[in-house]
């Protein structure tokens, strides 16, 4: 299978990434089909995911809460946040499973904290945290364009 850049979204596309300079990430066999990798670049950290429709490149921190993709799980294009099982579509940039934390996601409509199947639905204590809990906004993915060249992966990155 040849590797090649999955389809880009300009819509979603990291800020300072127009006509930035592609910089060398990883060579290509190091990011078999199915695998995530960060690679981080002074204070940006970069998830490189190859999947069936190419490979893809994103910051390395959830939508939600920052947390590092790269130890999640992948299952398609969808990756599994570590922290709060938030899931999120990298083929699309949308949410697929709101964390459970709760929150407004990328179009602003609100997520209750979530609950097992079965249980009451959880009450979120009153004060700060279940105020801050309750704003925290899920955004979508932001990609950077991603080329093959010379077997390297390379990505564009804003300069400093
Ligand atoms: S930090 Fe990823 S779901 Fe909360």
């Amino acid at each position: 299978m040849t590797m090649t850049p999955a389809p880009f979204r300009p819509r979603l596309q990291a800020v300072g990434t127009v006509d930035a300079p592609f910089e060398p990430m990883l060579q290509a066999d190091e990011l078999p089909l199915g695998a995530m990798r960060r690679v981080t670049r002074g204070e940006l950290d970069i998830l490189l995911v190859h999947t069936e429709m190419g490979v893809f490149a994103t910051e390395d921190r959830c939508p939600h809460m920052s947390a590092p993709l790269s130890i999640g799980e992948l299952d398609g294009c969808v990756v599994a946040c570590p922290l709060h099982e938030g899931r999120f579509d990298l083929s699309t940039g949308e949410t697929v499973q709101m964390p459970t934390t709760g929150g407004i996601d990328a179009d602003g409509a609100y997520w209750p904290t979530w609950s097992p199947a079965g249980r009451d639905p959880k009450v979120d204590p009153p004060g700060k945290k279940a105020e801050a809990r309750r704003l925290t906004r899920v955004r979508r993915l932001r990609f950077y364009p991603v080329r093959i060249s010379d077997g390297r992966i390379e990505v564009a990155l804003p300069r400093d």
